[in-house]
């Protein structure tokens, strides 16, 4: 199968901050939601993302890419296996938060703290059109918020209370992922993701 890597549509571009269209029933299963995930999958793993949203390859439709696989770029990150979402709601599970150190490929070299609920109930489709319901707790919850947010023209920088948490990667790496990395494993612990 051919590789399919995009370019990343990065932050100031208008398009990033427009709401995706919901992909039509008739289209779940059709080659090109197919491609448009297996797209949203190659640029992701090229990137060394942890997800990535079609908003992000220039697509505006409700469609995004879940897979933490022993990366690199997040060592102290859960494994997620391979998720691909259409049409995904997230509904928070209490009105538990915590605050996760987030980066974006569309934001390049820039992360902060943003709050993010622990549970969120998951419902969407696969790209072949199968029905996903599910519970995701703890880190891997805030992976899910932040790639869901996309869709809704949303930046985790917008979510950043304190502007003061804005780290470069290489600042992050010498002040924060220390203690960062000691959250994750309480949150892990608790909720074994
Ligand atoms: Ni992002």
């Amino acid at each position: 199968m051919a590789m399919s890597v995009r370019d990343i549509v990065v932050v100031g571009v208008p398009s990033l901050r427009e709401r995706a269209c919901e992909v039509a029933e008739r289209d779940l299963g059709s080659a090109a939601l197919v491609a448009l995930a297996d797209d949203l999958l190659d640029t992701m793993r090229a990137a060394r993302g942890a997800g990535i949203a079609a908003p992000q390859i220039g697509v505006p439709r409700r469609v995004c890419a879940i897979e933490v696989k022993d990366n690199p770029r997040y060592p102290y990150k859960p494994n997620i296996p391979l998720t691909l979402l259409v049409n995904p709601v997230l509904t928070p599970l209490g009105d538990e938060t915590f605050d996760n150190f987030e980066g974006c490929l569309s934001v390049p070299g820039l992360r902060g703290v943003v709050a993010r609920h622990v549970g969120v109930r998951v419902e969407a489709f696969t790209p072949e059109g199968e029905r996903i319901e599910r519970e995701v707790w703890g880190v891997s919850a805030g992976t899910y918020q932040h790639e869901c947010d996309h869709l809704d023209g949303v930046l985790f920088l917008d979510r950043v209370r304190d502007t003061r948490t804005l780290s470069t990667w290489e600042a992050f790496h010498e002040h924060h992922e220390a203690a960062f990395a000691e959250r994750v494993r309480l949150l892990v612990e608790r909720f074994g993701s």
